[in-house]
């Protein structure tokens, strides 16, 4: 008898197992179906607060897919973004997020429906995947099906935040090495940046390209227009970033760029500067429906990026604190 595992004793070991598989088959555990019989109006709870704050203010859309991607490459898509701060603390007031990132208000008014609808179910960082996505369809862009079952860190990681996110004066080979550290392509780096085909940008994150040696890749009409805009008093205003449709996710993105009409040094660099990028550029130039399929696609991978699963993270009831 005592050589013998009591049934209780197997079952442990088959749950404790399972657990093992189900938290290391990374592509096992985040499923489309992950709320459906625990929160099958999660979707819809999402979708229509991304609506309505869009139908408000349009940049919104814009500032909601850049809050995922600043999410993800920042410990993983954990929503460590969204917990609060200080001025030494948090990712929100590291450099790259600091007085640019916008939206919080957006996913806390989300979160609070979704705790009266399914309470301590659906992961924050869950609502920032799904608003990326519904803020690409509501712009014009291609619809995808999220991946789900991420959960929230208990902390946030503000070195991360300073060190992961590129800067707008990389050039190609920077770029290519950031996304590569977090498990993407130099052709997801491109794709992504059509992301650029919405929204806006402060003077002070392309205001070296207009210095007394201007930027020589930054195309006449464009760099008048940016001095002028910029100029000397000490506010710092805002531009499109897609000069050509700045509120239509399309790929507009490309099309600035022969023309040196990319607004960052980051854009404009993967046509003036490199041939294999260059060549995608101009391939979704030509081919607009190719960028929506890879778009979807690479974003798909982003969400991908160490998801925390299981015990490892928690659903947080708040999205800006730890449970
Ligand atoms: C390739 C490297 C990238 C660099 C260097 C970069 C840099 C920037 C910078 C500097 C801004 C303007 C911030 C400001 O002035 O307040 C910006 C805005 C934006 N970024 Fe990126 N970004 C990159 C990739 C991405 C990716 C991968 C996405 C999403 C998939 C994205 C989505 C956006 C969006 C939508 C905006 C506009 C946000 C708004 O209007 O609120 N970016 N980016
Ligand atoms: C910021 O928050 C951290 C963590 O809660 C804390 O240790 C630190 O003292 C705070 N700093 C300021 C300036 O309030
Ligand atoms: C963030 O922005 C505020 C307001 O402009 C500024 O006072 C503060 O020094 C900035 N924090 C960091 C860490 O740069
Ligand atoms: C700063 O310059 C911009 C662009 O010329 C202008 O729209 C804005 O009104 C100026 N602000 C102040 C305070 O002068």
């Amino acid at each position: 008898m005592a050589t013998t595992p009591s049934f209780f004793s197997v079952l442990m070991i088959l749950l404790g197992l399972w657990e093992n598989v189900s938290a290391q088959s990374g592509g096992k555990s985040l499923t489309p179906e992950n709320y459906w019989w625990t929160c099958p109006e999660a979707e819809a709870i999402v979708f229509d607060g991304v609506a309505r704050a869009v139908a408000q203010d349009p940049r919104m859309a814009a500032s909601l897919l850049r809050m995922h991607f600043h999410d993800c490459f920042v410990q993983g898509c954990d929503a460590s973004i969204l917990l609060d701060g200080n001025a030494t603390f948090g990712e929100k007031t590291a450099g790259p997020n600091n007085n640019s990132l916008r939206g919080f208000e957006v996913i806390d008014s989300i979160k609070t429906e979704l705790e009266f609808a399914c309470p301590g179910i659906v992961s924050c960082a869950d609502i920032l995947a799904i608003a990326a996505r519904d803020s690409v369809v509501l712009t014009g862009g291609p619809a995808w099906l999220v991946q789900l079952g991420r959960k929230d860190s208990r902390t946030p990681n503000r070195k991360e935040a300073n060190e992961k996110l590129p800067p707008p004066n990389s050039d190609v080979g920077k770029l290519i090495r950031m996304f590569h550290d977090v498990g993407l392509t130099e052709e997801d780096m491109v794709t992504l940046s059509g992301a650029h085909t919405i929204g806006k940008a402060r003077c002070s994150s392309f205001r070296d390209r207009l210095q007394s040696q201007p930027d020589p890749t930054l195309g006449n009409r464009l760099l008048t227009s940016l001095k002028q805009l910029c100029g000397f008093n000490n506010t710092n205003p805002l531009t499109n970033l897609d000069l050509k449709t700045p509120i239509t996710f399309d790929n507009g993105y490309y099309r600035n760029l022969p023309s040196g009409e990319g607004l960052l040094r980051s854009d404009q660099v993967l046509y003036s500067t490199d041939e294999r990028t260059k060549n995608l550029v101009e391939y979704y130039i030509h081919n607009p429906e190719a960028f929506f399929h890879n778009f979807k696609v690479s974003m798909i991978k982003m969400g991908n990026i160490r998801p925390l699963l299981g015990k490892d993270g928690e659903v947080r009831r708040h999205c800006r604190f730890p449970n």
